[in-house]
């Protein structure tokens, strides 16, 4: 038998076999989940609902079952013991060579990547973000589309799913109307190639809206050039284009800070001339009604949504957020072949996308068009300090890239502190792996629905569960193996490995098992927090070992398993830091 990648998913399999055997109801689920080391390393409670359902004793259950088990073919019971525990639960233990054999058989990322690769294999997933809007330049609240869409797209990505990034940039919305009446009024040409372009269009806009504001009638002219613009009119277009391009240039620079590459970038532009077709289908199908001259859809069982329309065409005909994003659905399964379509945006837009869902459930399934899962991952907002919303002091956003700078610099001047004598060139790559990598963490280590307050003392700080913490972990360890001239990632220096045996060891044996489970865990509502406690938990497990147990001792079994360990610890650490977008360093 070749090493299981996830034991729990192995349990799972085996415990499912042993209950057909044992003639057990079909509705028996086993439940396992790793459990608490005194109790063993995985724990099966999906006997005792089965036992009620059957009304049959739950011991009596567990018995049936753990005997059949033995049966199984393929159950390595010399390797994992099983105990009946309490009223019907289920306790494992792994063997030490059990152990052994899995930090063998996993050596590299890629190994991991095959052993995780089956957990999505075959499945096709839209990852939907940062999808900002144009002509406005990226600030605060555009870090965490990117950084918690990023890490689920690679989590995806790792267990095996074909992702397609579609950055949905909104590139077509009422404002450009007051735009090109502001940019006409103030007679400017823009020029893509000032690197002030965007900020000036910002600005533009903001005096535009306040013109408005004091002279109504300009309202009219702005609606005029709106529609303008939505009949093709070339002056429009053409300077629609430009903002466009302009907002483009802008925002790749900063997706290049953060590595992030979508695969298209269809906009909602590319929607204008589909949504006729959404208009129509809805309204066969009885969906959409017509509402004081609006087209909109309502959800009769739904408690908010039997009153609150979902507008998808607004009462002077032109299209809106919700029509482009229904007929975004449909391009997406209908060329793109999606599976699952994943968008990522704050929490003020759970109502769209529940409206949005149900609307798709209801047509897809009247047109018989293949229907997707659905997810919306959101998030809460990032406080100051001081608890309340972030901001600089003149009560501006602030602005991405001066974020991310700033973090680059204070990175700069901690890891010269600490190390003065690493070259010129590392010193500068450790600070922008340290930096953008810690603001990236302190976002991800945080359950993503709930707020999070941003403090560079906290995110930078080398204690706790932080990425400088983290990625200090792993160039200790890369050390370790430069002290030696041994090559971590070669897998020499463990032939001779024999199994764990101190409770350090076992530990940390287990905890590198245990990895798929994180990632399970991750994917399970998308939620990248569970990876980080996971690494955090394993590196606060390897400084125990490596305190309690001496890697370079004159046995050579022992010295060569204790390699070993501190290879996968490696090994497991950089591909989960990777997997969140972070860049591991050798030295800092
Ligand atoms: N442009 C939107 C915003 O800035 C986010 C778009 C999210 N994606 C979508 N398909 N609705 O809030």
């Amino acid at each position: 038998m070749s090493t299981p990648f996830d034991f729990s998913r192995f349990l799972e399999e085996q415990l499912l076999a042993a209950a057909k055997s044992a003639g057990l109801p079909e509705s028996f689920e086993p439940g396992v989940r790793p459990t608490e080391p005194r109790f063993g390393d995985y724990q099966a409670n999906g006997v005792l609902p089965c036992a009620k359902q059957a009304k049959t004793n739950p011991r009596q259950l567990a018995t049936q079952l753990v005997e059949a088990l033995d049966n199984v073919e393929g159950f390595p019971k010399d390797d994992i013991s099983v105990e009946i525990a309490g009223p019907g639960f289920l306790n494992f233990k792994l063997s030490p060579a059990l152990l052994l054999d899995w930090l063998k058989e996993f050596s590299d990322e890629d190994a991991l990547k095959k052993g995780a690769g089956s957990l999505l294999a075959g499945e096709t997933v839209v990852v939907d973000f940062p999808s900002p809007n144009t002509a406005k330049q990226m600030h605060i609240g555009h870090l965490r589309p990117m950084v918690i869409g990023e890490a689920v797209k690679r989590l995806l990505a790792f267990a095996g799913a074909k992702v397609i990034h579609d950055d949905h940039l909104g590139d077509w919305g009422t404002n450009f109307g007051t735009l090109i009446m502001a940019i006409k009024r103030a007679g400017v040409t823009l020029d893509p190639n000032d690197p002030e372009a965007l900020p000036k269009i910002e600005k533009l806009y903001k005096e535009g809206t306040a013109l408005e504001k004091e002279d109504p009638a300009l309202r009219d002219v702005s609606r005029n050039e709106l529609v303008k613009l939505q009949h093709g009119d070339a002056e429009n277009t053409g300077l629609w284009k430009q903002i466009v391009t302009i907002s483009g240039k802008a925002f790749n620079e900063v997706y290049g800070i953060l590595g992030i590459h979508p695969d298209l970038t269809y906009g909602e532009s590319h929607y204008r001339d589909r949504v006729d077709r959404i208009y129509t289908e809805l309204t066969d199908c009885g969906l959409a009604e017509t509402s004081e001259g609006a087209l909109v859809v309502f959800h009769p069982e739904h408690p908010r949504f039997a009153e609150q329309p979902f507008i998808i065409r607004k009462a002077d005909g032109a299209s809106n957020y919700a029509s482009t994003d229904l007929a975004t659905v449909l391009l997406r399964v209908e060329e793109l072949h999606a599976d699952r379509i994943v968008y990522f945006t704050d929490g003020r837009q759970q109502d769209h996308f529940q409206q949005l869902f149900l609307t798709t459930e209801k047509w897809f399934q009247e047109k018989k068009h293949d229907l997707p899962a659905l997810q919306h991952v959101w998030w809460g907002s990032i406080l100051g300090e001081d608890g309340k919303a972030i901001k600089t002091r003149s009560g501006e956003p602030i602005l991405l890239r001066q974020l991310l700078d700033e973090a680059v610099n204070r990175a700069y001047t901690i890891v010269a502190e600490k190390n003065p004598e690493l070259p010129e060139e590392v010193k500068q790559q450790v600070a922008r792996s340290v930096g953008i990598g810690a603001v990236r963490y302190a976002d991800l280590s945080q359950n993503r629905t709930q707020d999070y307050a941003f403090a560079w003392s906290k995110l930078l700080a080398f204690e706790g569960n932080t990425a400088p913490y983290l990625l200090y972990a792993g160039a200790r360890i890369h050390s370790i193996f430069r002290k030696l001239d041994l090559d971590p990632y070669a897998g020499d220096f463990a032939a001779e490995a024999t199994a764990p045996e101190t409770d350090t060891e076992l530990a940390l044996a287990r905890k590198l098992a245990a990895f798929p489970t994180a990632l399970e865990l991750a994917l399970g509502d998308l939620r990248p927090h569970f990876l980080c406690t996971y690494l955090y938990e394993l590196t606060g497990l390897f400084s125990s070992f490596y305190n309690a147990d001496r890697v370079m001792v004159e046995e050579a079994d022992v010295k060569a398993r204790r390699l070993l360990l501190c290879a996968r610890t490696l090994l497991v650490l950089e591909t989960g830091l990777r997997m969140l977008g972070l860049e591991p360093v050798e030295q800092m």
